[in-house]
């Protein structure tokens, strides 16, 4: 009964999910008062889904080719989560991108989770671009989810110094470390009702 009192919230995931992980043992272990109410995934081999079902959460795999259009796809999602009266949508390497009207439907409650420091190297490659461009220091963002890709205001975020001859793998090993930490807390945050958005600005209230 407790535990129903506890605001849902959703993970969408298409793989590894390591984040997700991440915000389970986060509520396991009491640093986040909030109930994965379900984890979708767009793929059906997505390692996200089996940590869901261990960890006793609703896991449902929306298979997009069983939909005609995009639109008729992610409505089928809307009415998954707002059956299970979502309180907030965290993107957690999910690999689609949301329709305008998708996230409309949840004003400034989408998250979104990613391994640059945002506006820096945006989309699908963010590790590799970081390299590849040569930065010294990259990073982690979490942000609000608006109709523009890696766009919306910044919750979160926090650097990773980049050591000299690093590889993608070993960067992105330190940039989930930091990504772990930062995506409960981000969740908590909003979740506790610290955090105003206006505009592009993000306020995080203290703690009363
Ligand atoms: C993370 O690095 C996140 O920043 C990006 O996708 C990756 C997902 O990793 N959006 P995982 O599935 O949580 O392990």
């Amino acid at each position: 009964m407790i535990a129903r009192r506890l605001p849902a919230i959703a993970v969408l995931c298409s793989g590894e999910g390591t984040n997700l992980q991440a915000i389970l043992t986060a509520i396991h272990e009491g640093r986040l008062r909030a109930r994965v109410a379900v984890v979708i995934s767009d793929r059906a081999q997505a390692r996200a889904l089996l940590r869901a079902s261990r960890a006793g959460a609703e896991a449902r795999f929306v298979d997009p080719a069983r939909f005609p259009t995009k639109a008729r796809y992610e409505r089928a999602l809307i009415s998954l989560l707002d059956a299970r009266r979502v309180r907030l949508v965290c993107l957690a390497g999910f690999m689609r991108l949301l329709s305008p009207a998708f996230v409309r439907h949840y004003p400034r409650r989408i998250l979104n989770i990613h391994p640059a420091l945002l506006p820096a190297f945006p989309g699908a490659r963010a590790i590799r671009d970081a390299l590849a461009w040569g930065v010294k220091v990259t990073g982690v963002t979490v942000h609000f989810v608006d109709e523009e890709v890696d766009h919306g205001p910044i919750l979160l975020q926090e650097t990773v110094t980049v050591m000299p001859g690093e590889s993608p793998s070993q960067l992105l090993a330190r940039l989930h470390r930091v990504e772990h930490r930062l995506y409960p807390e981000a969740i908590r945050l909003v979740l506790a009702g610290r955090v105003k958005v206006m505009g592009r600005s993000v306020k995080i209230a203290e703690k009363r």
